[in-house]
């Protein structure tokens, strides 16, 4: 007996253009990173859960057999969006927080005195399984909407083996790639840092590492110091995790250089690093992820993209979307931020949220670009030119979002 039957073929017709980054390779950087192709009047076809074709309407040929057919008119397709960077597993929200900022409190100042990313872990750990399932639910629904195809969720507010746990359970049951952050602040139950890793490392790496693609850590004053985060690091690595970094968001704690020496797949945030900073991540393979909204929710300066971009260093840009420092689940609004604030091109913030956000996963080669043989992942934006994606600053932007060669139909 055959199993339901998957997604058929899909036709995408008259689109007025479809637009992608060129070429094969991930990550971009350099010249790279701005050259889209835009095929004008476009045609778009999937079939199963993987793009068959694309082409211009007038080089398209009969099909025969079952194909569903989408009117692509008022419309642009770019490759589904891919969000490299959130914080989706969490209860309770931090809207108080937000006031008091809103007010003149500091981030740094909240943290320190126990508010901040430590009120979100005891929410969390009130909220129990089903609540945080509800949460990840929720929060990929609003990514959904925003044109999220592929998003990556890092636990980190459990900070405990029984919630951390459980987040990347939820996490990866929900759709997303987890990432265990296990060193993201030291719970209160321990006196210090060292204690905490030694109990994260011994009760909880074991079994994190069969539950998540990658490792992160805070490496930051307030947070884990550089030997912390070594230590962390490298017995994820010997785990078989993948590795990702917080760093430079508030100071230059050495998150580069270690980033570099141990292979990190990205180090994040940067808002504070310097030229030399810059010149070591461009010289190396890791990609810097850049996290605008996180900055203009917290009213810090915007980290060096243009500088990062221009010495040819491989970048990407996400969201950051968690409750304390960046309530946004949107990249096309942060694709408005890169282009006005990290000073991006519209085609090079269109490869820093597709292609080069899919390597940072590791699913370069599969998301991340319309190309035959790539996951059906697709935004149909609402929009007589791609570059809407970044022009239109917070608008309804996204008319459809298909996932595995399904329309999502959520509006
Ligand atoms: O990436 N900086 C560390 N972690 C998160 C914020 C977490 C929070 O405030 O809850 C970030 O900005
Ligand atoms: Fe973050």
């Amino acid at each position: 007996m055959s199993g339901p039957a998957g997604p058929g073929r899909l036709l995408i017709r008259d689109l007025e253009q479809l637009a992608t980054p060129r070429g094969s390779g991930a990550p971009l950087r350099g010249p790279a990173l701005g050259d889209v192709e835009v095929i004008e009047d476009a045609f778009l076809l999937t079939d199963g859960d993987r793009i068959a074709g694309m082409g211009r309407m007038t080089d398209l040929r009969p099909l025969d057999g079952d194909v569903e057919e989408l009117d692509g008119r008022g419309r642009c397709a770019v490759p589904g969006l891919v969000d490299c960077h959130t914080h989706a597993c969490f209860g309770g929200d931090r809207v108080e927080e937000f006031a008091l900022r809103a007010a003149g409190a500091s981030y740094e100042e909240l943290h320190a005195a126990g508010g901040g990313i430590l009120s979100t872990v005891l929410a969390t750990r009130e909220a129990g399984e089903a609540g945080l399932r509800e949460a990840v639910g929720r929060h990929h629904v609003w990514m959904l909407r925003a044109g999220t195809t592929t998003f990556e969720s890092k636990s980190g507010y459990g900070l405990d083996l029984e919630t951390e746990l459980v987040s990347l359970r939820v996490i990866a049951e929900e759709g997303g790639i987890p990432t265990w952050l296990g060193a993201h602040a030291v719970p209160p139950e321990f006196g210090d840092a060292d204690a905490y890793l030694d109990f994260a490392l011994r009760e909880v790496l074991p079994q994190a590492a069969e539950l998540a693609e990658a490792a992160d850590v805070f490496l930051e004053r307030g947070a884990f110091d550089a030997a912390q985060a070594r230590r962390y690091l490298e017995a994820c690595r010997d785990a078989g995790l993948a590795l990702r970094l917080h760093g430079d968001q508030f100071t230059e704690a050495g998150a580069i250089p270690l980033a570099i020496e141990l292979g990190a797949r990205s180090v994040d945030h940067l808002e504070a690093m310097g030229d030399g900073g810059v010149r070591a991540l461009a010289r190396s393979g890791v990609v810097g992820v850049l996290l605008p909204a996180s900055a203009l929710f917290l009213d810090r300066p915007m980290p060096p993209a243009r500088a990062l971009v221009d010495a040819c260093a491989a970048v990407a840009v996400a969201t950051d979307f968690n409750p304390g420092s960046a309530f946004c689940a949107s990249l096309p609004l942060v694709c408005s931020l890169a282009a006005t604030q990290l000073h991006l091109s519209p085609a090079e913030a269109l490869a820093a949220v597709t292609v080069n956000a899919a390597h940072v996963v590791g699913r370069a080669g599969r998301n991340g670009r319309l190309a035959p043989g790539y996951d059906a992942d697709i935004v149909l934006l609402d929009a007589p030119d791609w570059r809407y994606l970044a022009y239109h600053l917070g608008g309804p932007v996204v008319a459809e979002t298909i996932v595995a060669g399904v329309p999502t139909r959520l509006g």
